[in-house]
């Protein structure tokens, strides 16, 4: 009897997701962003990325054996309730209703999800519900979907989940210990998120932006230290500036902020606009570094022992996507190997907290080696969508697609790269990609011309073949899913000028062919043309949009845009007149 899990993710509000285990392989992932078209699907229920999942398995809902949750009612009798009622003293309703309501939440939420359940077609009196505390999930994310067999060290960081914020633990054997927590307030990717708000960016968002930001500041202009302290094993973060609630909160126009009216005492007036300038490119600088050394104090204290003994690492949270703090984990002389969840955000809970109750179950799972787990479409698809739409596209069919859109990159042309199941979690890694040729002076300002319009501070990123990685980057580190930055040597640093960031860096994606062989088929005809088997990849969307999912999306967006080039499939579809 094949052992079928559904994960479904989405208990915070945002990033609902869907995820499907089926005897330990993961069949389908996706998020409900990307069928409902509204970034981080805000206040929604993963509904249609669990019908694809369901669909695209071919199976019922009655085929289905457990629904996974990454959300967990808490025991008054753990420290997490108690810690938040003491940190939260001055908002006093808040602290009563964690001692007395503390799982309100999680009753809320597992009524959505059993109306969302219904719609789907489940009988709530036959299918199982099975709540995965939120940081577990996250563990589990990284730990089950690393491959690592060795004792594992497992960190994990957001900014809070049902009241843990940070974990610290180790898989063995299959199975996870968790070792210590820390509790909101006390919450590093939370203050990162509040710092986040303040430079004018939203919270879960903007986070990438103020990392894309601190290369162009000192970091040492101004002492964040104050913020947060690590000691004898504990965070403390400052909540006279930041993780506030109730009346500490900085106002404006009606909204409240997780900063205090202080913090701007301190450092002046919330950042707006685009502007990168002085002083808070050095404000984003400072955080990053605030940020990058308490978590490395924090994983040397509680994980330190386990990483000298096995240099495994997996990690998972929103904090797990800071590339920057990836790369300096990664030169730590005890880290040998570091896991990334490519979905480190909330989305990647529901494959976590599948993962999770599937191992529980008896059914290991197997290595998480690529993110192509959405939907897919054929040439008829892609031809039926061109049809109906109404600029009536012009489109030719072609049988040589990485030669061709290679020569189109060649000549310094940003492409719109469409091709098999979409990606999971938030990078565009050679399915719903816009490409650039990365030697191609220019290429970047012709993609924010044309399509992205992004703040002029932040980069754009490689894709290349696994035979150049090493190269490239000087390190044989896997790198399959842009999780991480690399120092890009300085004879690379010339050839693909494009894809290198202000200080130094790339993040990259090395791609193996198996993985993805006409996106790798076109790196290599690329490398053909220029001698550089890299090309540079953003995701495919206009800015504040969710990566495309549909041909019909990537028409929208074809014609919303001034792009010149899109390729679904073997269907090439351009605005201009053929040239043969
Ligand atoms: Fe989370």
């Amino acid at each position: 009897m094949a052992l079928t899990i559904l994960g479904l993710s989405g208990a915070l509000t945002h990033d609902p997701s869907a995820a499907l285990y089926i005897d330990g392989k993961l069949v389908a992932a996706a998020e409900e962003e990307r069928f409902v078209r509204d970034k981080h699907a805000k206040n929604r229920m993963p509904y249609e990325a669990a019908k694809f999942c369901l669909e695209f398995a071919g199976i019922r809902p009655t085929d289905v054996d457990a629904v996974a949750i990454p959300y967990a009612p808490i025991s008054l009798l753990e420290k997490a309730r108690w810690h938040y009622a003491r940190r939260y003293l001055y908002a006093p309703d808040r602290a009563l209703d964690a001692i007395f309501a503390g799982n309100r939440r999680y009753y809320r939420y597992k009524k959505r999800i059993e109306w969302c359940l219904t719609q789907l077609g489940f009988d709530l009196k036959k299918i199982e519900i099975v709540p995965v505390e939120h940081h577990l999930a996250h563990a589990a994310s990284a730990y089950h979907c690393s491959g690592f067999k060795e004792k594992t060290a497992i960190l994990g960081i957001d900014g809070k989940g049902e009241y843990a914020t940070t974990f610290f633990g180790y898989g063995e054997n299959g199975k996870i210990h968790k070792l210590k927590e820390f509790y909101d307030p006390d919450s590093l990717g939370g203050l990162y998120g509040a710092i986040t708000e303040y430079l004018g960016f939203e919270m879960l968002d903007g986070e990438y932006k103020v990392m894309g930001m601190a290369p162009y500041g000192d970091p040492k202009k101004y002492d964040f230290s104050r913020l947060a302290t690590f000691e004898n094993g504990e965070l403390k973060v400052n909540t006279d500036y930041a993780n506030v609630i109730g009346f500490r909160r900085y106002k404006e126009n009606g909204k409240g902020y997780y900063f205090s009216p202080r913090l701007v005492e301190w450092l002046g007036p919330k950042r707006i606009g685009d502007i990168a300038d002085d002083p808070y490119i050095h404000y984003a600088a400072s955080m990053q570094k605030l940020f990058e050394d308490l978590a490395l104090q924090m994983i040397d204290y509680h994980l330190g022992d386990i990483l000298r003994e096995t240099g495994r690492l997996a990690f998972s949270g929103g904090g797990a996507l800071n590339v920057k703090l990836n790369q300096r984990i990664i030169a730590r002389p005890e880290v040998k190997e570091l896991f990334v969840q490519p979905a480190s955000g909330d989305a990647g809970t529901a494959v976590g907290a599948a993962a999770y109750i599937s191992a529980e179950r008896g059914v290991p799972v197997e290595k998480m080696e690529h993110v192509y787990l959405g939907p897919s479409f054929s040439n008829e698809d892609v031809i039926a969508a061109c049809a109906k739409h109404p600029a009536k596209p012009r489109w030719e069919k072609i049988d040589d697609v990485p030669q061709r859109i290679a020569k189109i990159l060649a000549d310094g042309n940003p492409v719109a790269w469409f091709q098999g199941r979409m990606e999971f979690g938030p990078r565009a890694l050679g399915a719903r990609s816009i490409l650039g040729c990365p030697s191609a002076a220019g290429v970047a300002d012709r993609i924010n011309e044309q399509i992205k319009f992004r703040e002029r501070w932040r980069p754009f990123c490689p894709s290349m073949l696994d035979t150049v990685g090493p190269q490239m980057l000087g390190c044989e580190h896997p790198a399959p899913f842009m999780t991480f930055t690399f120092n890009v040597t300085d004879e690379w640093k010339h050839r693909v000028p494009e894809v290198v960031h202000e200080d130094g860096t790339s993040r990259a994606q090395v791609l193996e062919r198996k993985h993805n062989p006409r996106y790798y088929d076109l790196m290599v005809e690329l490398e053909k043309l220029t001698g550089n088997g890299v090309v540079l990849n953003t995701s495919l969307n206009r800015r504040g949009e969710p990566m495309i999912c549909s041909p019909t999306d990537a028409l929208n967006m074809f014609y919303g845009s001034d792009l010149e080039y899109l390729v679904m499939e073997d269907i090439w579809a351009t605005k201009t007149i053929f040239q043969e």
